[in-house]
């Protein structure tokens, strides 16, 4: 397998830095970005040849042209990018402000379309280039308490879905990866972004879901390393898909999720076909 490089963004810990490891033992090149620099190169192994480390806030455009071009310096060409970088912000809907909903989309939205604007022309001029979007199991289905996760992550995915068409003709693939639950710092509170407004409606809920995130804060079942093994060989398969499960229960949501849709086009078939277009059989 040719040598690869790749620009990872989050990967001062969890996803993005056990794909890094994994990255550059498998003999690859890696421009590892994240937020802290100096957490980065702790936790990094060093590597003047085959690592790039860099600073970058996702949500910043120009730290990200300047990552791609930093990176091109040093390494010539960019062939996987990994948008990892992301958390997740909880809360019933109506007890989150704007400002939160706003920074959910800033970073997991916009911050993922910057990096990518960043790469894209250097894998055009390149004809060849992989993009692995991590998106979510919540982008697939939705659930209360995480809607606005959920919709962010949606939106990577749809995105991801389109892109994967729009960039097809010139050799590149674009894979949107939909992880279950893994033990992360997903959970965690240096993670999470909790609500900041309290509804009485809402107490019950909330309670139950804060529980559950205490309870389950780095007991998920997935596994990073292995998550992180997986999208090393995703990114050496000669046909990678348009999207992917990983974990057991991100695959059961996603056989629900396909027999939800069946089932919706069964029911509601009269419903769905009533709405075309009458077209008169005698004209
Ligand atoms: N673990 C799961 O169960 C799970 C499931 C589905 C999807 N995911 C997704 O997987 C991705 C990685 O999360 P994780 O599980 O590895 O959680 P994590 O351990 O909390 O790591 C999240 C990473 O994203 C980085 N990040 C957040 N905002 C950023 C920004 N504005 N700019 C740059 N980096 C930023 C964090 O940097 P700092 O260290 O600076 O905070 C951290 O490195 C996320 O997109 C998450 O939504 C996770």
């Amino acid at each position: 397998m040719m040598t690869k490089t790749w620009l990872i963004t989050g990967a001062g810990r969890g996803f993005g830095l056990e794909i890094a490891r994994a990255a550059l033992e498998s003999g690859d090149q890696v421009i590892a970005t994240a937020r802290d620099l100096e957490r980065l190169d702790a936790v990094l192994p060093r590597d003047e040849a085959r690592l790039l480390t860099a600073r970058l806030d996702i949500t910043d455009a120009e730290a990200a042209t300047q990552v791609v071009s930093d990176g091109l310096e040093r390494f010539g060409r960019i062939d996987v990018l990994v948008n990892n970088a992301g958390y997740g912000q909880v809360g019933a809907f109506e007890e989150l402000s704007p400002s939160r909903i706003e920074r959910q989309f800033q970073t997991n939205v916009f911050g993922t379309f910057h990096v990518t604007r960043a790469v894209l022309p250097t894998m055009r001029a390149q004809r060849a280039g992989r993009i692995i979007n991590i998106s979510s199991l919540l982008g697939l289905v939705g659930t209360d308490w995480w809607s606005i996760y959920c919709a962010a992550k949606f939106a990577v995915a749809g995105w991801s879905e389109s892109l994967s068409r729009e960039l097809a003709p010139f050799g590149l693939s674009v894979t949107a990866v939909h992880p279950g639950q893994f033990a992360t710092d997903f959970l965690d509170p240096t993670s999470l972004g909790l609500g900041d407004v309290q509804i009485d409606d809402y107490r019950s809920l909330d309670h139950a879901r804060r529980s559950f995130v205490a309870e389950r804060n780095h007991e998920q079942p997935g596994d990073p390393v292995r998550f992180a093994a997986a999208i090393i060989h995703l990114a050496d398969h000669d046909a990678p898909p348009a999207r992917v499960a990983a974990g057991t229960d991100a695959l059961h949501s996603f056989e629900i999720r396909a027999h939800q849709l069946l089932d919706s086009a069964d029911e509601w078939h009269d419903f769905a076909v009533s709405t075309d277009a009458v077209v008169d059989a005698d004209v």
